[in-house]
C-alpha cells in the first residue's frame, strides 16, 4: 500500500537538516497545555506534521469537508470548527463521530477511532487544519515542507504495531 511506500522514500532522505528543529521526545510540538500546535517555516516550508496532516487530511476527511478543510454541502467547514471548538472536542468527534440534524438534513460524522490512517495521525491533521484555521496556512498542497524526522518515523511505526 502506499502508505508505507511513502514512509520509506522520506524516511531514507533523512538529513541533518531534520535534525536542527527541536522537538518533543514523540515529534509534536507540543504546547505547554497539551493540544499540539502549528509551527509554519518559514514562509513557505512547513514542518513534517503539517505536511503529513495535509496529506492524511486529503486520504481520510476531504471527500466530506471537503479540500482544504473548507466545507461541502453537507459536511461542515474544519477549518471554520477549530475557531470555536478545542483539541479534546475535536478528538472526540472524531474518535466517537457525531450525528446531528440540520434543517431537515441529517448529517453523519462517522465514528473513526479504530482507522489507524486517521488515529496515527490524528495530531498531524488536527495541526494541518489548526493552521489552515488559524489563517498561516493557504489552500492546496505546501509547496516545501521539512523533512520526515526520526521521531515521526518511530512513533508511526509504534502506532502500526510495527517494529
Ligand atoms: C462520511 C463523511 C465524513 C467523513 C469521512 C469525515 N467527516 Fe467529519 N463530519 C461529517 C459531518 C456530516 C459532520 C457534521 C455532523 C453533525 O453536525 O452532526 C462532521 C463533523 C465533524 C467535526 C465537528 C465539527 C463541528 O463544527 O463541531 C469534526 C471536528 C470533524 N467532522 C472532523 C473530521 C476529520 C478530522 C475527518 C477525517 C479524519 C472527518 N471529519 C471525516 C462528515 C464526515
Amino acid at each position: 500500500m502506499c502508505l508505507f511506500a511513502i514512509t520509506s522514500v522520506t524516511g531514507a532522505s533523512m538529513s541533518a537538516q531534520a535534525e536542527q528543529v527541536r522537538r518533543g521526545d514523540d515529534g509534536q510540538h507540543q504546547a505547554p497545555n497539551e493540544a499540539p500546535t502549528h509551527r509554519v517555516i518559514g514562509n513557505e516550508t512547513v514542518d513534517w506534521s503539517i505536511y503529513n496532516g495535509f496529506r492524511r487530511y486529503h486520504s481520510e476527511c476531504h471527500m466530506c469537508h471537503g479540500p482544504d478543510g473548507e466545507g461541502s454541502t453537507f459536511s461542515p467547514s474544519l477549518v471554520g470548527a477549530l475557531k470555536t471548538i478545542d483539541y479534546d472536542r475535536f478528538k472526540d468527534v472524531v474518535v466517537h463521530g457525531l450525528q446531528g440534524v440540520s434543517n431537515a438534513q441529517q448529517l453523519v460524522m462517522p465514528p473513526m477511532g479504530q482507522n489507524l490512517n486517521v488515529m496515527c495521525y490524528l495530531d498531524d491533521i488536527y495541526e494541518y487544519l489548526r493552521a489552515r484555521s488559524d489563517g498561516v496556512l493557504s489552500r492546496g498542497r505546501p509547496e516545501k515542507h521539512e523533512l520526515k524526522p526520526d521521531t515521526a518515523a518511530k512513533s508511526e511505526s509504534a502506532c502500526f504495531g510495527r517494529k
